[in-house]
């Protein structure tokens, strides 16, 4: 059976990635605005190319450009293929910024870059899903769907999962080499805390924390609060004191609203 043709707008990290996961199940054809990037990839992963601003030879078009330029690539395409059905893969964009008909957003919770295979990785769908599911399924994917209005939230709750995990983890790692010379075992020992913290928040919730805030040692806060100035005095304080009242029940009614959420 002919393989079913399938666009593929942008020719980033993502673009190479769902490239080399698809190429042997659909007929990839590339296009870009960067033409010679484009040209460049369909040369290199013995593809498609298809002129930015022509018809195209699909019924589906995935956008895998930069977030801010996906609403803008949607009505471009539009106007030279105006039967074709959108998707796109940011985090916080809903499917309501495409202007195809039919239109779907997937997101793979997961940090791409062009040799990540999709095997076993959740996506967060929404929209018209079945015209991006089965893609999901090819991936060797699996998928959730939630609400259109719901997508900015959505990504608002991966932020604080990784990006401010990731951040703490740095400047943790910045105050330790203040301490002096660090034996190279230090990451290993590092990983595993940020690892097992992490744990314990699933399997336990707000339980699950520790630190001097969760126990309620305060003297031990003004301490290490002391020892600190700037940004790092005041996450501090600020994240020491959410622990404290998450494990004292404590705060004024709309801390409390807060709290109760968590
Ligand atoms: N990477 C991730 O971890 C990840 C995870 C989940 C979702 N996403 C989503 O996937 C979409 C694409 O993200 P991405 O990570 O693929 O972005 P990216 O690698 O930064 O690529 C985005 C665009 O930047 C341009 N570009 C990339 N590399 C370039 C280079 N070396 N020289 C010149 N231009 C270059 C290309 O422009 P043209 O568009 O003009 O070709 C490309 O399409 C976004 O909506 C993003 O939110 C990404």
């Amino acid at each position: 059976m002919p393989k079913e043709p399938l666009c593929i707008v942008g020719t980033g990290k993502v673009a190479q990635a769902l490239i080399k996961n698809l190429k042997d199940h659909y007929l990839i054809h590339i296009s870009s605005p960067s033409e010679d990037r484009a040209k460049e990839l369909a040369e290199k992963y013995a593809i498609n190319y298809i002129p930015y601003r022509g018809p195209l030879p699909c019924h589906r078009v995935i956008i895998v450009r930069r977030d801010s330029d996906i609403e803008k690539t949607s009505e471009e395409l539009i106007r030279f293929a105006p039967f074709t059905s959108h998707i796109h893969m940011s985090g916080m964009l809903s499917s309501q910024v495409l202007k195809s008909e039919k239109k779907c957003s997937m997101h793979p919770i997961m940090s791409i870059t062009p040799d990540t295979s999709f095997k076993g990785v959740l996506f967060a769908v929404e929209g018209n899903i079945d015209i991006c599911t089965d893609i999901i399924e090819t991936l060797g994917g699996k998928y959730f769907e939630i609400e259109t209005e719901k997508k900015a939230l959505y990504h608002t709750a991966l932020v604080f999962i990784s990006n401010f995990t990731a951040l703490n983890t740095l400047m943790g790692l910045a105050l330790l080499r203040e301490v002096g010379k660090l034996p190279p075992e230090i990451i290993e020992s590092v990983r595993n805390l940020a690892y097992r913290s992490i744990d314990n928040v699933l399997k336990h919730g707000k339980d699950g924390l520790t630190g001097p805030a969760a126990r309620g040692d305060l003297e031990t806060i003004d301490i290490e609060s002391s020892l600190l100035e700037g940004f790092l005095r005041e996450l501090y304080i600020l994240q020491s004191d959410v622990i404290y009242k998450l494990h004292s029940g404590g705060g004024d009614n709309s801390e409390k609203d807060d709290s109760s959420k968590i």
